[in-house]
């Protein structure tokens, strides 16, 4: 099925006449997320990558089981992308996207519109999942306030939440190491309880039991602040980057009931779940429930090209359709939303998926994929096994008074046995491209398997 997963040849050492890695001075790049000075004393690099697999500058073979960085959902260098961004350079390498438009970011709008529930039938481009959340915040308290409800400026986040680094990401994010050092914040933001039970839920396949009334929180802040101080309350619908936490049986449906009944505007923060993650295209095609706004990037242009977007309702869209029509209705956008190579992208990306039918494979393959993650139970150190669609988590029983160096050791490890994994606190989270065959979901399940009983 998928050919080019396997390139003929052996990527050549240092391709693309990039310096030898021994050569390189690291001392200038201040890397993202990471710990440089680990990483600068034992680097890791990556040099080429095709279907399944990276290569390092060496040409040492490494199996891809993040999909990069949950984003590369049709796996890597796919013919139809790559030629798409190739032949857009040529053509047109930038136009401005206010006041001006060009054909692609419109075709791709009416694509992607084919693919969410019927409500959310805008667009609005971004180029990362963090801008999108963004844009979606303000896109909430706009909206309240060209209703004439200017009150509802409040946002509900939720504890361990995952909405990418900037501001307002960060205030209704729940991540305390990404929220402490950055002073108060955005200001009249509150969190939802998380859902992790360990107690009751460890080994749920699937989703859990039990904690759908977790989603009575929400209750509890309408009772605290009144609704009509309320916008919005954002979710992750499944946290990713906390360490994959599924939401319990009907919370989602729960959560849905209670913004209706509040006039609360719902954001689902997809930009993990969407893109056929799940085994539907959206978690909320997956779980049958419709936010009002909801916002993607990573598997929107396969990871490709920086892109992200906000899916909003007729609705939200129609409150900022007021006005003198010459005069900009919703005063954002950034420099490169809708940039031509993201769109081209975008399209080659939907045509793959929708061709190798991607947006649903995840279904077919998350049995094989969950018995092969719960073979791990009794495995030294593992606490938890959560899985859905082809999303894992496998959660650790951190080192007592070293958390997080249990899994990143064990992600030191993976690499040094031709595995990429990723881990969040001392959780592994398992995302592999969407075009995962059997026998790779047993590479990685079997290389952590031995890594742990060899530490054990
Ligand atoms: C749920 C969620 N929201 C937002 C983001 C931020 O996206 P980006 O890193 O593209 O800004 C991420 C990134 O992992 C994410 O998982």
């Amino acid at each position: 099925m998928h050919k080019d997963s396997i390139p003929a040849t052996q990527p050549a050492a240092h391709p693309g006449g990039a310096a030898s890695p021994a050569a390189l001075k690291m001392d200038a790049h201040w890397m993202p997320f990471t710990a440089n000075r680990q990483f600068k004393a034992a680097p890791r690099l990556l040099a080429k990558a095709a279907g399944m697999h990276y290569w390092t500058p060496e040409g040492r073979q490494v199996l891809d089981g993040a999909a990069g960085l949950w984003c590369v959902n049709a796996g890597h260098a796919r013919p139809r992308i790559v030629k798409a961004i190739a032949e857009q350079a040529q053509e047109m390498d930038y136009a401005p996207p206010f006041n001006m438009g060009h054909p692609k970011s419109f075709e791709l709008a009416e694509r992607l519109v084919e693919l969410t529930p019927a409500a959310l039938n805008k667009v609005f481009f971004t180029n990362s999942g963090s801008e999108a959340v963004e844009t979606a915040l303000k896109m909430a308290i706009g909206y309240h306030r060209a209703r004439g409800e200017g009150s509802r400026t409040r946002l509900i986040g939720r504890e361990r939440g995952y909405h990418g680094v900037n501001f307002g990401g960060i205030s209704v994010g729940g991540i305390v190491g990404n929220r402490k050092t950055f002073g108060p914040l955005v200001p009249g933001v509150d969190h939802l309880r998380h859902t992790h039970d360990l107690a009751r839920n460890a080994y749920s396949r699937g989703v859990p039991e039990h904690g759908a009334d977790l989603a009575d929180d929400l209750e509890r802040m309408v009772a605290l602040h009144d609704a009509s101080t309320i916008a919005a309350v954002i979710v992750e619908p499944v946290a990713g980057s906390t360490g994959v936490l599924l939401p319990p049986k009907g919370y989602l449906q729960r959560l849905r009931a209670i913004c209706d009944k509040y006039g609360i505007l719902l954001i689902f923060d997809e930009v993990i779940t969407g893109f056929g993650r799940l085994g539907s295209p959206f978690a909320a095609t997956h779980f049958g429930v419709t936010p009002d706004l909801m916002c993607v990037a990573k598997g929107i242009t396969n990871g490709c090209v920086p892109m992200g977007a906000v899916f909003a309702t007729q609705a939200i869209h129609d409150a900022f359709m007021t006005g003198p029509e010459h005069l900009i209705e919703f005063p954002h956008g950034y420099t490169y939303s809708a940039h031509p190579l993201a769109c081209a992208a975008a399209l080659g990306t939907l045509d793959t998926y929708a061709e190798e039918e991607l947006l649903t494979r995840a279904a077919k393959m998350a049995p094989v994929f969950e018995n092969a993650l719960h073979s791990l139970k009794g495995v030294p150190n593992v606490i938890d096994i959560r899985n859905i669609g082809l999303v894992g988590g496998i959660e650790l029983q951190p080192i007592a008074g070293d958390p997080g160096k249990r899994a990143f050791n064990v992600f030191l490890e993976c690499w040094e046995r031709g595995v990429f994994i990723r881990t969040t606190g001392d959780t592994i989270a398992l995302s592999p491209p969407l075009i995962v065959e059997e026998s790779h979901i047993d590479q990685i399940v079997s290389t952590i398997a031995d890594v742990l009983k060899k530490h054990a």
